[in-house]
């Protein structure tokens, strides 16, 4: 398993620290033997419910949150230099666990559509995903790019690694999103 999910997810191998990359894998095997998915099942799962039919899967997702929160700080290296200090090893291990919790938030129906389990209901995943990151001793730094990433951190002071991935999160989901909305709107009550 822990070589498919190496596989598809190459972007563990950006972190430098290899106790914060081991611990990053550690969470996502955990979490896939604990929701009950395999890496293959996770590129035909939609990551999430909210955009149906949904035009990504959760592997796409995770990939193109990492790379756009990981080219943009490598951007602002560029331009910024010293003044925008950034952890590069948070920023990844952050952006590949940011969703993690979703793999106890949804599951997968025997006719292959996604539904939020009774769990996913009640905790939702930037909560069950800090817990997650919590128990495997990943740094407090990356347990808050988990727990801020989605509205539920708007309340809160985010670090720039989680501003980072909150911003790379939203532009991934408003523009799938967005893809779906009509030119021109029409709506029947009822
Ligand atoms: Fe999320």
């Amino acid at each position: 398993m822990r070589e498919r999910l190496l596989e598809i997810l190459p972007e563990f191998n950006l972190i430098q620290d290899p106790e914060l990359r081991e611990k990053t894998i550690r969470v996502w095997e955990v979490a896939l033997e604990r929701g009950g998915w395999t890496p293959d099942g996770l590129l035909q799962m939609p990551f999430t419910l909210l955009i149906n039919p949904c035009p990504a899967s959760f592997i796409e997702h995770v990939r193109a949150v990492t790379l756009t929160a990981y080219r943009s700080a490598q951007l602002f290296g560029e331009i910024y230099g010293d003044r925008v200090p950034i952890n590069m090893d948070y920023l990844v291990a952050g952006g590949l666990l940011h969703d993690i919790g979703k793999l106890l938030e949804y599951e997968g129906r025997e006719d292959g559509v996604a539904v939020q389990t009774a769990y996913g209901a009640l905790i939702r995943h930037p909560f069950s995903g800090a817990a997650l990151a919590y128990e495997f001793g990943l740094p407090m730094e990356v347990q808050h790019m988990i727990a801020a990433h989605a509205g539920e951190g708007d309340k809160l002071k985010r670090s720039p690694e989680a501003t980072i991935i909150n911003k790379a999160d939203f532009m991934s989901f408003e523009v799938l999103r967005d893809l779906q909305i009509k030119k021109e709107p029409s709506a029947k009550l009822g």
